[in-house]
């Protein structure tokens, strides 16, 4: 596949089958997050595998809507920023959530972002607060969003170039 199939193929799925990730695949997809470019290259990111169905069920209550899937998951990935490290941390979290939802899309596995940054829990509580408590982060990280994994259960349609729309293109000749 090329990078523009993968990119075509990529859809956000929030519904798994029971079946398990390889650990390979697991891999690949961490790798892909640990190759993601970082501002001055100062690799501000940590990669919280969560695989506990009762932390990724707390998860998915610590953000008063579009996280259900998270308690499906077979596998989450949260990704956190040391914000003293860079104050890029926004967008090097986001670049490596980005790598990590491609690479899965090309090995065929079912992810979906999670956004938890500027979000609030359903008591009204940070989501981003909320998902340090349930991770045990200190007080120097911050979560932009966490990366659901599973096998997928319906495969929605690829992407197609029809959908793309030309008019955002803006050329200065
Ligand atoms: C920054 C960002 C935040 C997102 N947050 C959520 C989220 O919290 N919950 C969710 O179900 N999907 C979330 N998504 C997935 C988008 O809803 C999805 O990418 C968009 O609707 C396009 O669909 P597609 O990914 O299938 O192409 C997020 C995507 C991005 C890029």
């Amino acid at each position: 596949m090329t990078l523009l199939d993968v990119m075509l193929k990529r859809r956000s799925i929030r519904k798994y089958t029971d079946d398990k990730i390889s650990d390979e695949d697991l891999n690949k997809i961490l790798t892909a997050g640990l190759l993601a470019p970082t501002s001055r290259n100062r690799k501000p990111c940590e990669f919280i595998v969560v695989k506990d169905k009762d932390t990724l069920k707390k998860l998915s209550k610590a953000k008063k809507s579009g996280s259900d899937m998270l308690k499906d998951a077979n596998v989450a990935i949260a990704v956190f920023a040391d914000t003293k490290k860079a104050d890029t941390w926004i967008e090097d979290s986001s670049i490596a959530l980005t790598y990590m939802d491609l690479m899965a899309a090309s090995l065929g596995i079912g992810s979906c972002w999670c956004q938890f940054h500027l979000r609030s829990s359903l008591l009204g509580k940070d989501a981003e607060d909320t998902a340090c408590e349930v991770l045990g982060m200190g007080d120097n990280y911050r979560i932009v969003g966490v990366l659901s994994l599973g096998v997928t259960k319906d495969q929605p349609e690829p992407h197609t170039l029809d959908d793309i729309d030309k008019n955002k293109i803006h050329y200065v000749n």
